[in-house]
C-alpha cells in the first residue's frame, strides 16, 4: 500500500514482511509493540496474545533481530514497551474480567494464570519491557538509554494498595556504539541537554485505534536519529502516527500494520495529513 513516494505501508506479519526490505537503508526505528496479554488487535497472528510472556519476548526478539539487519551501521532502535501485571483468572466486573477503557483486555477473556516462569505469582509486575530490553541486549544490542514518559493523562486505576501507573518507558538501542545521534535537534527548554523524561499527553488525534502514542514522542525520536531524507521503520504502526510524523518532518517512512484495517485508517490519515500541511 503506497500511501506516497516517501510513505508505503506493508499491510503484514513483520516478521515475514521485514524480509522482503533490503539490508542497511533503514536509519531509525520508532516503535511500540503490542503490550503482552492487553488488547486484542483482531488478528490471529498478532504478538502480545502468546500464551507466555516468555514466548511473547521471544517473538518480538525475532522481529528486531529484523530490524538489525534493516538499519544502517549507525542506526538506532527507539522502543516503547508497557508493563503487566501476572494474575490468576477470575469475573465479574471488576478484578482481573474488568474492562479497561472500552478494550477488553486480551488476557481477561482467558480465564488467565499466572504465567509458570520468572518465578511469578499473583499480582506480580512482569518487569517486560526490561525482560524484553535484556533479551535484545544478549541479542547483540547496545542499550543506551532508558526515558521515562511521564503521562500527562494516564489511564485511571481503582488500586488501593499500589500507587498508580502513569509512566512506560522508551528504550534507544543502537547497532554500534558510534551511532548517529543529533543532541541539538530537540533540547530542554533552558538550551540544556534533553533529559530522558519526557511528560508527554495523547493528542486529540481522532484515529480509530485503541493505543496510539503522542506524536511529540515520535518526534523526538525521528529528530534525534535521523536526517531529512533518511528511511524511519515501524513494524507495528497501528494508526500510522509514525509516517505521520516522518512526513511533517521530510523523511521517508516503511510502516508494517498485521490488521488491514488499521493500515487502511492510517493511509486515510497521512494523507489527510500531508493535504492539510499542503493547504496551510
Ligand atoms: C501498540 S499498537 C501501535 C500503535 C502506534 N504506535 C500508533 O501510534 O498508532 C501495535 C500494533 O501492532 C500491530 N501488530 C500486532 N502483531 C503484529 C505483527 N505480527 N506484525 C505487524 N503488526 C502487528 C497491531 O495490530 C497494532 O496495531
Amino acid at each position: 500500500m503506497l500511501v506516497s513516494n516517501t510513505i508505503q505501508i506493508l499491510v503484514g506479519d513483520s516478521r515475514q514482511l521485514l524480509q522482503r526490505i533490503q539490508s542497511g537503508t533503514v536509519q531509525c526505528c520508532i516503535s511500540s509493540p503490542p503490550y503482552w496479554g492487553l488488547r486484542n488487535y483482531h488478528h490471529p497472528d498478532q504478538i502480545g496474545a502468546e500464551s507466555s510472556p516468555e514466548e511473547y519476548v521471544a517473538n518480538l526478539v525475532a522481529v528486531f533481530r529484523g530490524v538489525h539487519r534493516l538499519l544502517r551501521e549507525d542506526g538506532t532502535l527507539w522502543l516503547n514497551v508497557g508493563d503487566g501485571y501476572a494474575r490468576n483468572g477470575g469475573t465479574g466486573r471488576s478484578g482481573p474480567n474488568a474492562l479497561v477503557g472500552n478494550t477488553k483486555k486480551l488476557i481477561q477473556q482467558r480465564n488467565c494464570k499466572v504465567p509458570t516462569c520468572w518465578g511469578l505469582k499473583d499480582r506480580d509486575l512482569m518487569g517486560l519491557p526490561w525482560r524484553l530490553v535484556f533479551a535484545l541486549q544478549e541479542d547483540g544490542w547496545l542499550l543506551r538509554s532508558r526515558i521515562t514518559w511521564i503521562k500527562k493523562a494516564p489511564m485511571p486505576e481503582s488500586v488501593k494498595n499500589r500507587p498508580s501507573n502513569a509512566t512506560e518507558e522508551i528504550f534507544l538501542l543502537a547497532k554500534n556504539p558510534s551511532y548517529y545521534y543529533d543532541n541539538q535537534a530537540v533540547r530542554e527548554k533552558t538550551g540544556a541537554n534533553l533529559k530522558n523524561y519526557w511528560l508527554l499527553g495523547p493528542d486529540a488525534s481522532g484515529a480509530p485505534h485503541p493505543a496510539v502514542f503522542p506524536r511529540e514522542l515520535a518526534r523526538r525520536c525521528v529528530l534525534l536519529g535521523s536526517r531529512p531524507g533518511d528511511v524511519i521503520l515501524d513494524p507495528f504502526s497501528g494508526s500510522g502516527t509514525t509516517g505521520v510524523v516522518a512526513a511533517e518532518a521530510n523523511r521517508k517512512a516503511i510502516l508494517v500494520e498485521l490488521n488491514p484495517a488499521y493500515a487502511e485508517q492510517s493511509r486515510l490519515r497521512i494523507n489527510r495529513d500531508r493535504q492539510l500541511t499542503m493547504i496551510s
